[in-house]
């Protein structure tokens, strides 16, 4: 269920395995090939898309980065991750991984866009059935195995009773925007200012991607271009000298922020990967990765159940998983703490913040600790 990174990942992994899948998508071809959203791939997950043999593009563009910079208090600090963790990280836009995974699939194992009323039926039995219908008619698949890859909005969740579900909404929102404009700089800026968080980032030599702390209420008619521009320009800090290259804005959005996790991540023969089973407020760019880290387990654990019979890493599945969601879930949290202000918090806050950056910025334990929670390799 889902062409998003998990399905259609899983649907290529499984196609190596010789495991026959059929993938189902809601939305247009288009629509899924269009979506701006993450960029940042780590280690691991590009060690896996080169793996599955869909990494030749990702290898020619993708930018290779080590390090971030920092800036708070009118101070800016690199962050060396990659000296300190020995892994680096990929910038590739997650709109070009849907991309390349669509080309590797089409002709070669069924994938249909624009499927409508999707249901997932006998969730608790051996053999779940997958309905929906596709250019009006109705189709009915009875499966050895259904994945919901559907995200945090599917419908496969909610046909799995008894799961324990964990959720926190954040008081912000993220205001992305992608700008025909050269970067500025060659790695990460994360930006830490009175006004709120702010986010550099980029996608090729000619494009930029940029986040913004707003309210969780706001609407894009009240951010117009100049409104934007100006707060990036004071969170950036082009007063103390900064450069940031203004540029036609391509798309934007505003993304609400939530921590979610869903336990266990399956029951029966029904699984759940990805956006469907848990949430992270975008600050540390662990969405994807942890999606795609579900997605190798049970890979693996699947292709061991056909060509054994033995269910053992599929029964573990939820439970190899979880752990490292939580601990993507908590340094998530964490650092989205360390970077945004809060509403209504009180002015001391603000310098423990301050207190906080200074201490990570100045201590090489702290920083290296950061790194392996960063790059995705600490132990959970
Ligand atoms: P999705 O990408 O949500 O895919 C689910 C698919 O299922 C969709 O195509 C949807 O249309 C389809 N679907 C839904 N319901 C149904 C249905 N009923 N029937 C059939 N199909 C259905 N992560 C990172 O790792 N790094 C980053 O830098 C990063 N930055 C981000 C920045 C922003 C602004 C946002 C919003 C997210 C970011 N993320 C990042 C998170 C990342 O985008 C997600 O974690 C990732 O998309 C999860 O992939 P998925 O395949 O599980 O779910
Ligand atoms: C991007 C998003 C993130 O959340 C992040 O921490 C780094 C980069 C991005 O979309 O480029």
């Amino acid at each position: 269920m889902g062409a998003g990174p998990a399905g259609l990942l899983l649907g290529r992994l499984l196609h190596l395995a010789g495991i026959d899948s059929v993938i189902v998508e809601h939305r247009s071809r288009d629509y899924v090939q269009k979506r701006v959203r993450a960029g940042l791939l780590e280690q691991g997950t590009v060690e896996l898309l080169r793996e599955a043999g869909v990494a030749h593009r990702l290898d020619q563009l993708a930018a290779v980065h080590t390090g971030f910079e920092l800036r708070f208090a009118e101070e800016s600090v690199r962050i060396p991750f990659a000296d300190l963790s020995g892994r680096s990280v990929w910038m590739y836009g997650q709109a070009e991984v849907v991309k390349d995974l669509i080309a590797a699939r089409e002709g070669v194992a069924e994938l249909h866009f624009d499927a409508r009323d999707v249901v997932v039926d006998e969730a608790g039995g051996e053999r779940p059935v997958l309905r929906y219908s596709l250019d009006g008619e109705r189709v009915e698949l009875r499966c050895d195995i259904v994945v919901g890859c559907d995200g945090y909005h599917g419908v496969t969740r909610s046909r799995m009773p008894g799961l324990r579900t964990y959720e926190h909404a954040y008081p912000f929102a993220w205001l992305g925007i992608l700008v025909e404009a050269p970067p500025i700089a060659k790695e990460l800026i994360y930006a830490c200012h009175e006004r709120g968080f702010s986010l550099y980032s980029m996608r090729s030599p000619t494009v930029s991607r940029l986040y913004l702390q707003v309210d969780p209420t706001d609407t894009l008619d009240q951010w117009p271009d100049d409104r934007v521009w100006a707060e990036l320009h004071t969170r950036l800090g082009t007063d103390l000298g900064y450069g940031l290259n203004e540029g036609p804005i391509l798309e934007r959005g505003i993304t609400s922020m939530r921590s979610f996790v869903a336990e266990p991540m399956s029951r029966g023969n029904v699984f759940l990967a990805g956006d469907a089973a848990h949430i992270v407020p975008p600050t540390a760019a662990k969405g994807l990765n942890l999606a795609v880290s579900d997605v190798r387990v049970l890979a693996e654990a699947l292709a061991d159940w056909f060509t054994t019979g033995d269910r053992k890493a599929l029964d573990g599945y939820s439970e190899r998983c979880l752990r490292r969601v939580w601990r993507a879930e908590e340094f998530s949290d964490w650092m989205t703490g360390l970077l945004h202000r809060f509403p209504d918090e009180r002015n001391m806050q603000f310098r423990f913040r301050e207190a906080r950056l200074r201490y990570l910025a100045g201590s090489e334990a702290a920083m290296s600790s950061f790194s392996e929670n960063y790059v995705g390799s600490a132990v959970a």
